[in-house]
């Protein structure tokens, strides 16, 4: 490199530097990035990190820790509930919008970026929708114009302060469901046919032209046997090229994450694969809502470290495939983790025989794990030429 570039080269390292320092770094006082948080580690690579966040765990007046760590380690948030439908129509043509509110107040106050979750799923919708529907007094026309109303009130709601939308969440079965080929599977699907995915996106675009639109799973981590009979993000990843084909807007695929060390996992080259043949389709990717549980067995339990360093160890390791991965693949766009304290982790209460649990980053008083020191370290080690900044799409019409 000839001097000339040398010296501006500096000049930006030396202002990139700056940037990240709330305080500049002077020589007395060198730059650490140890000492910085995962959002402004995640911000030199334009990546947002971010975290579920559980309204009740918001409101605690004797948990300010929550809110400190919620406000300062994150670059974006995700209402763990409070933006589902049960949670705002609990009673036909009545919404409450307290608690999506406070959080989307929240995000604005700290600068931070919202993924809203989410508008169609088949769990946690409002009993007087599944029962009515069940009684046959809410007839598959009047369901999908239900739909189309819930859709457009909520994304005009928030429009322009949600950065990305869960529009359509778990449409496809398992492997272990009934039929064993996968399938789009659960209440949508069923009273009004796979179609309502399309139709979710196009009303979820007519209401904000500009909030990227995703659809969101779990289990796409990596590709599988390539069958879409039984390989779950090959399945996705051809409703995707399908929507695409067919116009809907459609910009990402969101990755949830939910690993277990108990399971044989993946390692960073196969999930980079993945996000590259999302990107393939024209497609952003986020990581949206990443833990690894592990099993607690009466050891763990009791406080056996032998017990509990390997699984730290192995839930560490798996949180970090997937950032290495993110940040490989430049239209991966953000990093989240569902929940940051174990505090408020739902696993316990999911996972129950046997017990899982450890699955966040920060144990129950909020010290750090494992997990997330090596987040931090995938964040300060990465760099050019192997991982640049992030490329946004711009909302597909
Ligand atoms: O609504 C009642 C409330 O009235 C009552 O006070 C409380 C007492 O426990 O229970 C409340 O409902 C619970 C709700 O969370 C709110 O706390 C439900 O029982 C409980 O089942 C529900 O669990 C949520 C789960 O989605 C439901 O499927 C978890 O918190 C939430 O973390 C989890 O999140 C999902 C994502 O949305 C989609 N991907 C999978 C992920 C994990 O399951």
């Amino acid at each position: 490199m000839k001097p000339r570039r040398w010296i501006s080269a500096g000049v930006v390292a030396v202002a990139t530097a700056a940037a990240l320092n709330a305080l500049p770094a002077t020589a007395s006082r060198p730059y650490d990035p140890t000492t910085q948080t995962l959002a402004a580690l995640g911000q030199r690579h334009g990546l947002k990190i971010g975290t579920a966040v559980n309204a009740t765990a918001l409101n605690d007046a004797g948990d300010p820790q929550y809110r400190r760590l919620a406000a300062s380690e994150f670059s974006s948030v995700t209402a763990e509930n409070a933006m589902k439908w049960e949670s705002l129509e609990p009673t036909r043509g009545t919404y409450d919008w307290t608690a999506a509110d406070q959080l989307v107040e929240f995000a604005a106050r700290n600068r931070q970026a919202v993924r809203g979750h989410v508008l169609v799923w088949h769990s946690q919708l409002p009993a007087w929708l599944t029962s009515g529907v069940a009684d046959g007094s809410i007839s598959k026309q009047e369901l999908r114009e239900l739909l189309r109303k819930h859709i457009t009130t909520v994304v005009k709601r928030y429009q322009g302060r949600i950065w990305q939308w869960d529009v359509v969440n778990e449409a496809v079965s398992d492997p272990w469901d009934t039929p064993s080929t996968l399938h789009y599977k659960g209440f949508w699907a069923q009273n009004l046919g796979p179609d309502y995915i399309a139709d979710a996106f196009r009303w979820a675009r007519a209401a904000d032209p500009r909030a990227l639109l995703f659809y969101n799973d779990y289990n796409i981590e990596a590709f599988g046997s390539g069958n879409p009979a039984d390989d779950k993000t090959q399945f996705v990843y051809d409703m995707a090229k399908g929507l695409r084909a067919q116009g809907v807007p459609i910009d990402g695929v969101g990755s949830q994450g939910h690993l277990g060390t108990q399971y044989g996992n993946f390692d960073t080259l196969q999930v980079t694969a993945a996000l590259k043949r999302f990107a393939g389709l024209g497609l952003a990717t986020a990581f949206t809502e990443v833990d690894v549980r592990s099993e607690m067995t009466e050891a763990v339990r009791a406080g056996n470290s032998a017990e509990i360093n390997p699984r730290l160890q192995a839930s560490a390791a798996n949180f970090s495939v997937l950032m290495k991965a993110c940040l490989a693949v430049r239209t991966c766009l953000s990093y989240t983790v569902w929940g940051f304290s174990d505090k408020y982790s739902w696993v316990p209460d999911w996972f129950n025989d046997p017990p899982e649990g450890l699955a966040t980053i920060y144990d129950e008083n909020y010290q750090p794990k494992r997990a997330y020191q090596e987040l931090k370290s995938d964040l300060i080690f990465a760099g050019p030429p192997y991982v640049l900044p992030r490329v946004a799409p711009r909302p597909h019409r």
